[in-house]
């Protein structure tokens, strides 16, 4: 009987999931890896392989058509390994203009991949692992899933369905040996933004984080039986400790400075997009002193982000 570990990713062919793939095989897991396009998973799968010397299977399929979730669950069940950790990566975002300029179908779609599509293959996936009693899932959310998005309208709800199904089945799955970790990346260096239209916007075209530090701290958080990690860094965990502290309709207005076209906001526009980004970098360390403060004052309180809830662990 074969003892190796196995880690199955979803969008394991790029970008956050591919660096998912190379930390688990780092530590000595077998690998799953998927995607669509085939010619580009088999490269992934060959890098993987050369890296980290594991065992590599490829598992091409559309997941946002429910057979293609189906055929992708078939190929985990042909290799006749357990699956010890999941991560449901694989996601897309759709931007580059508002609500009534963007592409329905592709917005539907998007709801079949980053949501119905983790629904599903983690059902297949749950049901083996509390047969066994053990396993551990990642979902791939995001810190869009702490504010509302304009301009990514669509995406950013889904990521707020990940992280609070995560949050829901870390609860249920605990006294059944499953260890559930949402993963809230901030903007990382990525396919991501390109393949959602939203080049010429100031997040697409702004910094981003490392997805190979995005993915140690997704691993990590997950190995540590934490509930969330928002990741990479500093700025992006600031970011996110500020979100406690404003309103709804602040957070938009925030968002939509980050997410809005460039082009449809003309020069003057532009310049109240990079004043807008130094706003909420301002208020957001005002902020997080406030709750260091309160930190300090209220001991046993602590701030947003990387908690460990330790609900039904010893
Ligand atoms: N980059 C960011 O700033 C950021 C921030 C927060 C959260 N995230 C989340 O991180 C996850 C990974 O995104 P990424 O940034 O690493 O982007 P990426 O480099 O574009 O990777 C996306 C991965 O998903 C796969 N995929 C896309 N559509 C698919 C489909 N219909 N069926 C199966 N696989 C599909 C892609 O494979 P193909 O190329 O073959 O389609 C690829 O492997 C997503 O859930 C995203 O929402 C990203």
């Amino acid at each position: 009987m074969n003892t190796q570990r196995l880690a199955v990713i979803t969008g394991g062919s790029s970008g956050i999931g591919l660096e998912l793939a190379r930390r688990f095989g780092r530590h000595g897991y077998d690998l799953v890896i998927g995607g669509q396009d085939s010619p580009k998973l088999e490269g992934a799968a060959a890098l993987l392989r050369r890296e980290t010397g594991r065992e590599v299977w490829t598992a091409p399929a559309d997941l946002a058509q429910s057979d293609g979730v189906e055929r992708f669950y078939e190929r985990v069940r042909e290799i006749g390994r357990p699956v010890d950790a999941f991560c449901a990566n694989a996601g897309v975002g759709v931007g580059g203009g508002d609500f009534s300029q963007t592409d329905l179908d592709a917005e539907l779609r998007l709801i079949d991949l980053d949501v119905r599509s983790q629904v599903h293959l983690t059902k297949l996936i749950v049901r083996d692992m509390v047969a066994r009693g053990s396993g551990r899932i990642l979902f791939t959310s995001s810190i869009s899933a702490l504010m509302p998005g304009p301009f990514e309208a669509v995406y950013s709800a889904s990521k707020m369905f990940i992280r609070s199904f995560a949050e829901a089945l870390r609860n249920e799955m605990a006294p059944k040996g499953i260890v559930v970790t949402a993963l809230l990346p901030g903007p990382t260096d990525t396919d991501f933004f390109h393949r959602a239209g939203m080049d010429g916007t100031p997040v697409g075209d702004g910094a981003k984080d490392d997805p190979a530090e995005v993915a140690r701290q997704g691993f990590e958080a997950l190995m540590a039986d934490r509930h969330h990690v928002i990741a990479e860094s500093l700025k992006t965990k600031i970011q996110a400790a500020a979100t406690n502290l404003m309103s709804d309709p602040m957070l938009a207005q925030v968002h939509r400075r980050m997410s809005e076209p460039k082009a449809a906001r003309r020069q003057a526009s532009s310049r109240q997009a990079s004043s807008g980004s130094l706003v909420f970098m301002g208020t957001s360390l005002a902020l997080v002193a406030l709750l260091t403060t309160a930190a300090i004052v209220k001991p046993g309180r602590r701030m947003a982000g990387d908690a460990r809830d330790g609900h039904y662990r010893s």
